[in-house]
This record gives C-alpha cells, structure tokens and sequence, in this order.
C-alpha cells in the first residue's frame, strides 16, 4: 500500500468538511487513489468507519493517525468480545443522545451497530444458486422465523474479497448489490408480472430494478425521482440488468404524478434520515440531528398523500424508510391511516402477512428498515 494505513484513513477524516459526508470524502479520496488495490481500498474503508464508530471513545488531543489506530483497536478487541463494552456505555457514546427518545435502544440493537455491516448480493428471482456458485463465498439469506423468507427471496450474503463490481455476473446484471432490508422492500411489495407500479423515489433505481424483476420484466414501472443525475444512473443499471419494463421521468414531489395511468401499487421509498444505516455509515450519526427526523417527517407525510392519489382501487400502497426513528415510521403510518378512511392496512408478503413491519439490523445482520402496506378500498 506504501504509505501507511493510518496516514491514508487520517488523510480522509480530515478532507471531511464541516456538514458534509465522510462517505462522500472517502470515495472521492480512494477514486484519486487507484494505485491502492481491492484490498488496501476496504483498509481504508475498514479504518475509516472504524474512525467515527468509536468516535466518543477517541482522545482528541491525540494527532489523526494515532486516532486511527486507537479506533482499529476498539474495534479489534469488541470483534473478539461484544460484551467486553456495557450496553449503558453504548447507548452513551455510540448514538448522539437525542436518539434515546425515537427508538428503543436494545443491547442486541447497539452491538449491531459496533460491528461491521454484511454485504448482500440480490441474484435474478430464480438464479441464487448459480450466482451463488459463480461467485464462491456467498450464502442463501436466512431470516429468523417471525420474518419469514417469501418465496421469491433471492439474497445472498457476500463473504469474499472479491472486487464484486469486476465479477462477470454484476457486468451482465446477474446480480446486484443490494441491502437484505432492501430486498424485503421489493417482497412486501409483492407486484404482479404484467401490473403497472410506481417507484416514486426510485433514485438509482435498487427497488425499481426488483420490481421489475418481480414482475418478470412484464407490466410497466414508472421510476420517478427529483434528482436527474439518479435517474441517469438508473438508466445505466437498467440497461445492464436487461430491464425493459420501465419508464423513468422527473418528480418533485409535488403535484400528482408525472403520467395519467392509476397503478396497482404504488412504492414511497421515502426521504429519511438515514438511522437504519448507521452501522454501514457511522459517520451519519454525528451530522444527523433531531431536527432532521422532524423535517423530514413532515416531508414523508407529504410525499405519501401525493403517491396515494395514483393507487387505483383494490391497489396497494407501500411505503418504505430505511430509519426507525419513531417520527418516520409509526407516525407517519398512524397519521396516514388516520387521514385516509379509503384505504385499509395491507397484508405483505413476510411476517406472516402483517401490515407493518420495523426490520432490526440485529435480527437481520442488515440495514434498520420500517416497510407499511396498505390497499385502497374499491
Ligand atoms: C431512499 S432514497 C431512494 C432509494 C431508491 N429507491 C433505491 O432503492 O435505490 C430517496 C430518494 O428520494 C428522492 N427525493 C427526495 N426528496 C424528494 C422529493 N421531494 N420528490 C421526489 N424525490 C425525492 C431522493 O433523490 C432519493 O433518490
């Protein structure tokens, strides 16, 4: 690697601007970097989340590097022992204190978050196995039993080195990388092969992409985003995975949808603060604040009234955030419910048909997830 891996992770954390994301520096940093290699790009991956995972445990007068080191250690020594760091000390310096009050913050939940996140790979509906023996070092998805896995699961989980964007089988759209909450998404969901549905934040379009397959790349999928480089990138993963089934256009979020058609489910994978993907991202829990859960409810609310009005009836409505702060999540369901007697709670497709479900990164070894579900009455 040359240079050490501590002056490499210590070049990162200070190139972080003041409101900005570390993850943003570290890409851009290790896009600068080519000469590192597979291996010594997760190093410096590995060093840097370790960096703000143990933050609170830092001695600041210390130089960036000597940090560093201090964070691998940490790290080291609760990889060998979780419970060698109380859960009280946890819910201290791990989450910023505001978070006590929008979730309960489990012993199991905080040693989650001290660990380093799985990556999961969604192979084509009915291609796991193979894709699984391409690859080597992936495993079939197991869910605990209240979750139950839907038939159409097709996660694996990733244990290799690989450089996983290089292997033949994501080049050809074979397979994704995608969070297990984030599959769930796609399955509670549950399109139907030749229906109409709406991604209303497609984004880069991971959901879309699984709705399509879903439905066997028959039916239409409307990806709408406000954000036009998104939507571009969309485009691309798209054209890779052989997915026709689409078609994308710009939306605000405000005003009905961009098309006239009524859909037979709409998908709100909404805006959120983010705090089911602080153990993949931890320097998120030091620049999120409280003040953002409640913006950003509010917008929740707003965006899933808007999304509602193109569910035709007898269609379904999902709504999706990868947070579980209680704003986002039963709030903005309760209040939904509460101001649209026209549509009713919706069974999915996993936990046993309930309406709600709050995926918890201790049970799944995957992002935190709130996924609701509802049906428009006829
Ligand atoms: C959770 S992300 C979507 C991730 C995407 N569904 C996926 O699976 O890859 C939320 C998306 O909402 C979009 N967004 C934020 N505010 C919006 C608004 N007011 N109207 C439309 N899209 C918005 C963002 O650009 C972002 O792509």
């Amino acid at each position: 690697m040359g240079e050490t891996l501590e002056n490499h992770a210590a070049r990162v954390i200070q190139s972080v601007r003041p409101g900005a994301a570390a993850d943003a520096a570290l890409r851009e940093y290790l896009g600068g970097n080519r000469t590192l290699g597979a291996v010594g790009r997760r190093s410096v991956s590995r060093a840097v989340f370790a960096y703000y995972r143990w933050l609170n445990w830092l001695v600041p007068s210390q130089s960036a590097q000597k940090r560093v080191l201090g964070a691998l250690e940490l790290q080291a020594r609760f990889d060998r022992d979780p419970s060698s760091i109380k859960a009280e000390a946890l819910a201290a310096r791990a989450v910023p204190a505001w978070l006590a009050g929008e979730m309960e913050l489990s012993a199991g939940y905080l040693r989650r978050l001290q660990q380093e996140p799985a990556l999961w790979i969604r192979a084509k509906v009915g291609t796991a196995q193979a894709v699984a023996r391409g690859l080597g070092s992936a495993e079939p998805a197991s869910l605990p039993p209240p979750l139950a896995a839907p038939a159409d699961l097709s996660a694996l989980r990733y244990r290799g080195t690989a450089d996983l964007h290089k292997e033949p089988g994501f080049q050809s759209g074979a397979f994704e990388i995608q969070d297990l909450s984030s599959q769930l998404v796609g399955l509670a969901a549950s399109p139907e092969p030749g229906g109409t549905w709406w991604d209303a934040c497609a984004g880069e379009g991971g959901k879309t992409l699984h709705l399509s397959d879903l439905m066997r790349n028959k039916g239409l999928v409307w990806a709408t985003d406000r954000s036009v480089r998104r939507l571009s990138i969309l485009k691309r993963r798209a054209a890779r995975a052989g997915m026709f089934n689409y078609r994308s256009a710009v939306w605000t979020g405000t005003g009905t949808a961009p098309f006239r058609t009524k859909c037979d489910g709409v998908l709100l994978d909404a805006p959120c603060s983010g705090v089911g993907t602080w153990q993949r991202n931890p320097h998120a829990r030091w620049t999120t604040t409280l003040d953002d859960v409640k913006e950003l409810a509010a917008v929740q609310s707003g965006l899933l009234a808007l999304a509602a009005a193109s569910v035709k009836p007898g269609g379904r409505l999902v709504y999706a955030v990868c947070t579980l702060t209680r704003s986002e999540t039963s709030e903005v369901a309760d209040g939904f419910g509460a101001a649209h007697a026209d549509f009713e709670p919706a069974p999915m497709a996993l936990a046993g048909g309930a309406p709600r479900v709050s995926l918890l990164p201790e049970d799944l070894d995957a992002n935190g997830m709130f996924i609701a579900a509802w049906r428009r009455l006829r």
